[in-house]
């Protein structure tokens, strides 16, 4: 009966342990974090940050805008350059938000960005501009790109 107690006490011990930890692990925390063109605080290039960049997730801050900038001649990234979201196409309307792109082709931010509705997508690499011809409600971008559609060109 004793003995019975003792593992039983160990048990819920370890199972008190995994919980705390994992939900340690799982709320990361919503830090300001904002990509510079030159910094190389990021990883996990071509992956959509969100799947653990938001509240829940694990990752340090929970952004509003992230993805990976590629070279559509030899799909190698493309360090800092720039993203800007405008209200209208091809750069029309008015510049909604800008965030640099860091030396691993990564950009992401934590700052409040109003899609409203929807904010179309430039890259910015030296004299190259792409433009994205429909706008997004969000700004998970490499949950498209790089997995339903090519990834990000930046020039
Ligand atoms: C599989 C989960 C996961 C994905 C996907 C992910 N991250 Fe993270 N990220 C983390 C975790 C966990 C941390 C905190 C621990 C660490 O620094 O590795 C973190 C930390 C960071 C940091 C902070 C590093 C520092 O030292 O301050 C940045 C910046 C970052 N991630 C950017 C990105 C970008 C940009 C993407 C998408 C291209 C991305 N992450 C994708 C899990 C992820
Ligand atoms: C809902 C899916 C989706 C999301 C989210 C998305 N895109 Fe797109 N994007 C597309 C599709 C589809 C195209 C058109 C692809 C084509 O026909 O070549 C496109 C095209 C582009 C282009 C033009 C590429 C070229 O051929 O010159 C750029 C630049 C771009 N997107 C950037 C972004 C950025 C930056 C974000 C995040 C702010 C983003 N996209 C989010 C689906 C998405």
């Amino acid at each position: 009966m004793k003995r019975a107690m003792i593992i039983w006490c160990a048990v819920c011990t370890s199972l008190l342990m995994l919980t705390s930890c994992e939900k340690e692990g799982n709320e990361g925390s919503n830090e300001a974090k904002l990509s510079s063109n030159g910094s190389a605080e990021s990883h996990n290039m071509g992956q959509n940050c969100m799947d653990c960049h938001q509240k829940g997730g694990g990752g340090e801050g929970w952004f509003t805008v992230a993805g990976t900038i590629y070279s559509e001649a030899n799909n190698s990234t493309v360090p800092n350059g720039l993203v800007e979201l405008y209200t209208g196409p091809n750069g029309t309307g008015s510049l909604a938000y800008t965030v640099e792109v860091d030396s691993r082709g990564n950009f992401y931010s934590t700052e409040k960005v109003n899609f409203g509705g929807g904010l179309y997508p430039v890259t910015v690499k030296g004299q190259s501009r792409r433009f994205m011809p429909d706008p997004v409600s969000n700004g998970q971008c490499n949950s498209c790109h790089g997995d339903s559609t090519h990834k990000i060109w930046g020039n």
